[in-house]
């Protein structure tokens, strides 16, 4: 039952996809995205050992996928034994909602020390080997699940070991279908540039073998994101932090790339627009995990809806204080209602 990456999409032109971010890309912000134009989204990383440890349940809502606002599914998997990956894609392809993923997708880049001190995450591209072992176990039941495997990587692990190109040609030989690569170290974690040379590196380690290449870091916009092609011959672009609170973003990065037209409604987008975006993503949030997880949760979200805007300062402060959705409205609806008297 073999699926290819290019099965699931158009791919003779570029996608932008939103890149997973753990405590931001939940399932309706995912679908949000998606109905601006983000092509789709991994979900942020679940252990595969948890799945196998404790079953879906717990594991459950950050795999929560909703295939008719988001498109095409895929959820992202970490760990460091091969036979915790099958497993868990076999567990999750038992139920009813997770079964109709797409797309598992194998983090190899977080590099949190939670994480990697476990051999997890970019910790497996000190340990080649076994991530090699790992890509063709998981495409051997993804193919036997129907499903597509892609790896999200980073360019090395440290400034002395770069060992991205090596890696990137080891994935796509050992399987994977699609790989991102995100461009800086991982004990650079976020800090720095990303380098988009490095990327265009490991690009080229991997022409001709058909597997399917996104460029990841510092994507801000629709220049940028036409920059970062241009550089690294990537097919594609993934974009994390520049997405959060702005799902417009899409929209105009794709009229940018595809239409050549240099959309700037980003700029323009109204607070009034931010605000009701917020309490459709809180909505949403609350029906997932109900109101007082989603308050909570949204308090780091919240402000990037805002950012900019004059006085968003004490707003944010405000919001970042509630604990209630009635709050959350109320302080949105009293900035708002403040400037319309201003007019
Ligand atoms: C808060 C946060 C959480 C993240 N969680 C994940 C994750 O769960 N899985 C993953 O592969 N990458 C994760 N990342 C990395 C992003 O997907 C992305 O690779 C990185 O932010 C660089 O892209 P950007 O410059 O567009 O933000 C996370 C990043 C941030 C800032």
């Amino acid at each position: 039952m073999r699926r290819d990456f290019s099965d699931l999409f158009d791919t003779t032109k570029p996608l932008v996809a939103l890149s997973p971010m753990a405590g931001f890309s939940c399932v309706t912000y995912r679908g949000i995205c998606h109905g601006m134009g983000s092509d789709y989204a991994p979900t942020e990383l679940t252990s595969a050992r948890s799945i196998v440890m404790n079953g879906l349940s717990k594991s459950y809502r950050f795999m929560r996928i909703n295939p008719e606002t988001e498109g095409v599914t895929c959820i992202q998997l970490f760990g460091n034994v091969p036979e915790d990956f099958t497993e868990a894609m076999k567990l999750i392809c038992e139920d009813e909602l997770l079964g109709q993923v797409d797309i598992f997708d194998i983090n190899m880049g977080c590099p949190v020390q939670k994480v990697v001190k476990t051999g997890a995450g970019s910790g497996l591209m000190r340990t080649p080997e076994l991530a090699a072992k790992i890509v063709s176990e998981c495409r051997r039941t993804a193919e036997s699940l129907g499903k597509v495997l892609t790896v999200k990587t980073r360019i090395g692990f440290s400034e002395n070991m770069k060992n991205g190109p090596e890696f990137a040609s080891m994935l796509a030989g050992s399987g994977a279908q699609a790989i991102c690569v995100h461009g800086r170290t991982a004990v650079q974690m976020y800090a720095g540039q990303a380098d988009w040379e490095q990327i265009r590196l490991m690009r080229q380690s991997v022409a001709g073998s058909g597997v399917y290449f996104f460029a990841n870091g510092d994507v801000t916009d629709g220049p940028s994101a036409r920059r970062i092609l241009e550089v690294t011959g990537a097919d594609g672009v993934m974009i994390g932090r520049a997405a959060c609170g702005n799902p417009w973003l899409f929209r105009s990065v794709k009229d940018y790339l595809l239409n050549d037209t240099e959309v700037t409604d980003n700029g323009n987008i109204s607070l009034r627009e931010k605000c009701d975006m917020l309490i459709i993503e809180l909505d949403g949030r609350i029906k997932e995990v109900g109101e007082n997880t989603a308050v909570k949760e949204m308090r780091s979200v919240m402000p990037r809806y805002i950012k900019g805007f004059p006085g968003a300062a004490p707003m944010k402060v405000a919001l970042c204080r509630a604990s209630t959705r009635t709050e959350v409205k109320q302080i949105l609806d009293d900035c708002l209602k403040g400037r319309e008297d201003e007019r």
